[in-house]
């Protein structure tokens, strides 16, 4: 169990805070795992007193949280640990008064305090400065920042000095909701806490590796912020990018706050740069038309945020890890938009046999694959060819072993944020960003931004409910491969 705790949450009426963090804490309660006297404090511009902030998380937990796990004793719990507070973030009454708050309680001195910015980035320094001047910093203070951090390298380094200016990088936390996900952690315990896969884990055995998140959904009600940032930067440069050094990590000494994040900073350090070159024939951007989804009529992209856009939705993308382990093997990145479901899968595609003793093989036996299954339904599945049982001589089929975590653990699998949050509580870094991997990914996609910024030519339109541009198709086509089919 982590130490007492204030959780204080900036936009804690937010979307965010209501959909995930809320629900996340709430279900840590309900697995007894918040002290008795953690406090959760909201703070928003909203005119609210605690009564009827309750009232409104008391609603967004009915609404988010999964079928049966609402129970009213952990409610009431919870509940009666929230507190709002109305804040004009220029206002010093106003944050003397927030502070009044915090120090409201008998062991105030070692009380952990946790700042989770849920909040516009351009606030974060404002946010950090004040709380640094009303004196709510200290060696127990830790800030927890959403993506995005920054548009571009300049801007994310600016957001991560006034953020160092007030903490120290131990004391800050980066948070990609990707790292959380039980099926990413256990990347890292498949390659590395098991033997047989270790070996083959190179460019002598893995023909090559795809990494698609695909989401049915549109935009909705984001498009304010998504018309500014688009797919490379909402998702390629930071979960997408994740994914990829987890896969292509070295295998670090143990578990720390640093191994794992120094593993991972190389493989970004490693990535083929980006030249315009690269850019004009290894990208494909897209954006979505109108279409269907799940049988029903969906807008354009155009149509939701408004006509004259050059914001893309989807990108695929092709790149290679330029280390000793990875040279020549090609890394297929997709994400998008409305595309015809929602799947999250890694493909590792490994190389046919060296010499084939079965000709009847040919055109009916397709390459061993590992499919890491991220989400809907986390596990894994390897793609094998077995003999059909029979007496009529060598007949082969592909066949797969399964292991699906729904059935193959009795346990609920919690959400992404569940863990993040518990981590922050305890102060263990491990799962979050450090400033240099952050960087070192805007250093790489920076020069994508630029090319296509500087190009008249739009994102390529694919209809909703499609897989996207035929263009991401012809990406892998080119190099004799296809897009495998998510599981
Ligand atoms: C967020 C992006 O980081 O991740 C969203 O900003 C995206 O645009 C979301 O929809 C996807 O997360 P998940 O966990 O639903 O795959």
């Amino acid at each position: 169990m982590p130490e007492t705790c204030d959780f204080t949450v900036f936009g804690g009426t937010g979307d965010l805070a209501l959909r995930k963090l809320l629900p996340a804490l709430y279900m840590r309660d309900h697995e007894g795992q918040l002290p008795p006297d953690t406090r959760i404090i909201a703070v928003s511009h909203s005119d609210l007193d605690d009564a009827a902030y309750r009232l409104q998380v008391r609603a967004a937990l009915a609404e988010h949280l999964a079928p049966g796990v609402l129970r009213e004793d952990v409610l009431e719990r919870l509940l009666a640990r929230l507190h709002h507070v109305t804040l004009d973030f220029s206002d010093p009454d106003g944050w003397h008064l927030f502070h009044g708050l915090l120090k409201d309680r008998p062991s105030y001195d070692e009380t952990v305090r946790v700042y989770y910015l849920a909040v516009a980035p351009r606030m974060f320094g404002q946010v950090c400065e004040r709380l640094d001047e009303i004196g709510a910093v200290d060696e127990h203070a830790r800030v927890v920042m959403e993506k995005p951090i920054g548009h571009d390298l300049e801007s994310a380094r600016a957001v991560n000095e006034s953020v160092g200016r007030v903490f120290e990088e131990r004391q800050i936390f980066r948070i990609d909701h990707y790292l959380g996900k039980e099926s990413v952690q256990n990347l890292l315990v498949t390659r590395f806490a098991n033997t047989f896969l270790e070996p083959l884990w190179n460019s002598s055995w893995v023909d090559h590796v795809q990494i698609t998140v695909a989401e049915s959904l549109g935009v909705g009600s984001r498009g304010g912020y998504y018309d500014q940032a688009g797919a490379l930067r909402d998702m390629v440069q930071n979960h997408l990018l994740q994914l990829l050094c987890l896969v292509a990590m070295e295998p670090p000494t143990y578990v720390d706050r640093e191994t794992v994040r120094d593993e991972k900073l190389k493989v970004l350090q490693a990535l083929k740069p980006m030249t315009p070159e690269v850019i004009d024939r290894d990208t494909v951007r897209g954006r979505y038309d109108a279409g269907q989804v799940d049988g029903e009529v969906v807008a354009s992209y155009d149509d939701e945020v408004g006509a004259g856009s050059r914001t893309e939705t989807f990108v695929a993308l092709k790149t290679e890890v330029q280390n000793w382990r990875w040279a020549g093997v090609p890394f297929y990145l997709r994400t998008g938009k409305r595309m015809d479901r929602r799947a999250s899968e890694i493909v590792v595609v490994f190389k046919r046999p060296p010499h084939s003793m079965f000709p009847q093989a040919e055109g009916v036996t397709t390459p061993n694959r590992l499919h890491i299954l991220v989400q809907p339904d986390e596990g894994m599945r390897l793609h094998l060819t077995a003999k059909e049982p029979g007496p009529g001589g060598y007949r082969l089929r592909p066949v797969s072993l399964d292991l699906a975590y729904a059935t193959a653990f009795d346990q609920r699998l919690p959400d992404a944020y569940e863990r993040l949050l518990m981590d922050v509580m305890k102060g263990n870094p491990t799962l979050f960003m450090r400033r240099d991997e952050v960087e070192a990914a805007w250093a790489w996609a920076e020069p994508v931004l630029h090319r296509w910024a500087s190009t008249p030519e739009q994102p390529l339109g694919y209809p909703a409910g499609t897989a996207g541009p035929t263009a991401a198709a012809a990406l892998l086509e080119r190099d004799g491969r296809t897009w495998q089919e998510l599981d």
